[in-house]
């Protein structure tokens, strides 16, 4: 892992995250230059992603994932908020000094493998580049073409790959090759924003498993966004939920999915057909969820916040046993006295506790 761009006296430990973001916020103009109107892409967002995790960022179009993966790459910048790499900084660093190292620890992969490589170059060029970039050719000629089959390799193609075009390459290859360039630069962070979905289905295991193998022998932290929750519960360790610019809701996968605390995670689960349980795709519930979900909370979900839901949003709740990382900002949430359960309470279409949401979804 490269390290060059840690501080020396008071380092981070193993306990600083490799990536941490403190009430992050992006608002875009929207209109002409002189126009006051913006829209609120994010809004206080924390998160934050430990050595060698895997989190998932789940959420519908428009929620702001992209923004928050831009914002700590660095291609956007933000309007409020911190963004710490090894608990340095990066938005305070003088823009010129270390701006490259700091771009190189996080590296983003992006959905569309066909976009991001240029038809007229080879595969050597792109991955020779991002080596070149980053001072990682290793001296030699020599060293630079082990450099080469190495990166090729560990992303499961074939060294004579580097001679091939994109256009003679599969859309799983190619994202392949996107994974390898990011892995040039020796990242510890690793934001690949819908990196499968562009890919036939029956590619994208495979580059699920690799990224889930770059996380165990390299010790890379990546940043999952993805629409799938299926996926998300296959790779991540954690998952938090965007709703409209902001997280509503984090925890381990497997806990999150299991008791789903917001309404609109709820939703978003219930969307999911479950082959473990059999029949528990059912759209009529879903439909009464989705409805129940829109009158009751008329925060973020309706665009309009009541003021219940502005004044608490922001607390957040622990959601059962402290060990499974568990909350929910959502001013319906109260914890199920002695069970220790995940209720919502009183709005009598939504499941009265978590028994009731497995039995009925
Ligand atoms: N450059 C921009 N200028 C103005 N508004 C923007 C810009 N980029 C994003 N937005 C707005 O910010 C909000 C969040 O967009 P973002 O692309 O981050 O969502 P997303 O969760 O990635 O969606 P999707 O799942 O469709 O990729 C949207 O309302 C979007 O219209
Ligand atoms: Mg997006």
């Amino acid at each position: 892992m490269s390290h060059s761009a840690m501080p020396t006296s008071s380092g981070p430990t193993d306990e600083t995250p490799a990536l941490e973001i403190r009430g992050l916020g992006k608002q875009f103009p929207l209109g002409g230059l002189f126009s006051r109107e913006s829209v609120r892409a994010l809004h206080g967002v924390d998160l934050s992603l430990g050595r060698g995790e895997i989190v998932a960022l789940v959420g519908e179009s428009g929620s702001g994932k992209s923004t928050l993966a831009r914002c700590v790459a660095r291609l956007e910048r933000p309007t409020t908020g911190e963004i710490l790499l090894d608990g340095v900084d990066v938005l305070k660093r003088d823009r010129f000094q270390a701006s490259r190292a700091f771009r190189a620890q996080v590296q983003m992969v992006f959905q569309d493998p066909f976009g991001s490589l240029n038809p007229a170059h080879r595969i050597e060029h792109f991955l020779r580049r991002s080596l070149t970039i980053h001072g990682k050719t290793g001296g030699s000629e020599k060293e630079t073409q082990r450099r080469l089959e190495e990166l090729i390799t560990t992303v499961g193609l074939q060294p004579d790959m580097l001679n091939s075009y994109p256009h003679e390459l599969s859309g799983g290859q190619r994202q392949r090759v996107a994974i390898a360039r990011a892995l040039a630069v020796e990242p510890e962070v690793i934001l690949a924003d819908e990196p499968t979905s562009m890919l036939d289905v029956s590619v994208r295991i495979g580059v699920l498993n690799l990224m889930r193998k770059l996380r165990d022998d390299k010790g890379i932290s990546m940043l999952y966004i993805t629409h799938d929750l299926a996926s998300a519960r296959y790779l991540a360790d954690r998952i938090a939920v965007m709703f409209a610019g902001e997280i509503v809701e984090q925890g381990e996968s497997l806990d999150l999915l299991a008791n789903p605390a917001h309404p609109y995670t709820q939703l978003l689960v219930s969307a999911v057909p479950d082959p473990s349980r059999a029949g528990s795709y059912d759209p009529v519930r879903r439909a009464e969820l989705r409805q129940a979900v829109m009158a009751s909370t008329s925060c973020a979900l309706e665009g309009d916040p009541n003021q219940a839901c502005s004044s608490e949003v922001s607390v957040r709740h622990q959601v059962g046993d402290p060990e499974n990382r568990h909350w929910v900002r959502c001013h319906l949430y109260r914890p199920w006295a002695g069970a220790g359960g995940h209720a919502l309470a009183g709005e009598p279409a939504l499941p009265a506790n978590d028994t009731e949401m497995k039995a009925s979804a």
